[in-house]
C-alpha cells in the first residue's frame, strides 16, 4: 500500500460508481482525498470517508470548464495540500453512430472524457513537476482501444484519453511525473443503466449481454479502483505509459 501521510489524491467523477470506489479505496489507503464532480453525490462520498476516520473534502466543478478546473485546483491544493495523486475518472456516454449523434452530444462526450482529462493535467502537472514527482491515472474503456457498435463519440474520446496519457507520459516523464491509463470494461455503475436507456433496450438483457466475456460476468466498481490503486502505488514506481484491460478478458 502506498503511503498515508502527505499523500493527497484529487479524484475526478468521485460522485460516481467507479469514481466513488476509487475515492475510497484511496481514502482507506490514507489518502487525503479531493472528490471532485459536478454531481452534489460528491459530497455525500467525502461525508462518508469522513464518517469513518478518513480525510476527504468535496469539490463541485464542471470538469470541462477550463476556469472552474483552474479554480478547483488551486482550491484543493490551498485547503488539502500539494496534490500527490490524481485520478481521471470522470466521463459520460452518449450512444449513437455517427448519424444519430447530434454535434453537441459529441462535443459534450468529448468534452467530459478528453477536455477534462487534458485541463486537470495541464493544471496540476505544474505542481508535480515543482515536487519532483506526481502520480497520475486516467480511465480510458476497452472501447478507447477497439470500436464498440453505436458509440461513435465515446470510442473516438476515449482512444483519445489513452493517446494524452501516453503523449503526458514522454513530455513529464523526465520530472518525474508518471500517468498510466486503466481500461474498464463494463461494469456496473449507473453509466450502465443511462446505456440500457439510450439504446430503448431492457436492463437485465443489457448487463446480461455485457457479461458474455472470458470471466463470465461484468465488473463491480472495486475491481477498477484496485487496479487505479495499484498503477498510483509504489509498487507501479517503474510503469508509465502503461494501459491496463480490466474486463474479465472481454477484449481479447
Ligand atoms: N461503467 C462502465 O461500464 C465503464 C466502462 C468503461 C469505462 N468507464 C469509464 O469509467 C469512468 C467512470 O464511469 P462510471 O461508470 O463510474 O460512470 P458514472 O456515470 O457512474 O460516473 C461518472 C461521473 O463523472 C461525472 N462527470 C462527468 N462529466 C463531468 C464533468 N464535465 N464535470 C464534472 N463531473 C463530471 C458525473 O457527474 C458522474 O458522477 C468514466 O470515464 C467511464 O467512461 C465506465
Amino acid at each position: 500500500m502506498s503511503a498515508g501521510p502527505g499523500r493527497v489524491a484529487l479524484v475526478t467523477g468521485g460522485g460516481g460508481g467507479i469514481g466513488t470506489a476509487v475515492a475510497l479505496r484511496l481514502a482507506d489507503e490514507g489518502a487525503a482525498v479531493a472528490v471532485v464532480d459536478r454531481d452534489a453525490a460528491a459530497e455525500t462520498v467525502a461525508a462518508r470517508i469522513r464518517a469513518t476516520g478518513g480525510h476527504a473534502t468535496s469539490f463541485k466543478c464542471d470538469l470541462a470548464d477550463e476556469y472552474d478546473v483552474a479554480d478547483m485546483v488551486e482550491d484543493v491544493t490551498h485547503t488539502l495540500g500539494n496534490i500527490t495523486d490524481v485520478c481521471c475518472v470522470a466521463g459520460s456516454i452518449q450512444r449513437g453512430t455517427v448519424t444519430d449523434l447530434s454535434f453537441d452530444s459529441w462535443h459534450n462526450t468529448l468534452a467530459d472524457n478528453v477536455d477534462s482529462v487534458f485541463l486537470v493535467c495541464r493544471a496540476v502537472i505544474p505542481y508535480m513537476e515543482r515536487a519532483g514527482q506526481g502520480r497520475i491515472v486516467t480511465v480510458a474503456s476497452g472501447w478507447g482501444l477497439r470500436a464498440g457498435e453505436k458509440a461513435a463519440a465515446y470510442c473516438t474520446a476515449k482512444a483519445g484519453v489513452v493517446m494524452l496519457t501516453q503523449a503526458i507520459a514522454l513530455d513529464h516523464g523526465p520530472a518525474g511525473v508518471r500517468i498510466n491509463c486503466v481500461a474498464p470494461g463494463d461494469t456496473r455503475t449507473p453509466m450502465l443503466s443511462q446505456e440500457a436507456r439510450q439504446l430503448g433496450q431492457q436492463e437485465t438483457e443489457f448487463l446480461a449481454e455485457a457479461a458474455d466475456r472470458p470471466l463470465g460476468r461484468i465488473g463491480n466498481p472495486a475491481d477498477v479502483a484496485a487496479a487505479v490503486a495499484f498503477l498510483a502505488s509504489p509498487d507501479a514506481d517503474f510503469i508509465t505509459g502503461a494501459v491496463l484491460t480490466v474486463d474479465g478478458g472481454g477484449t481479447i
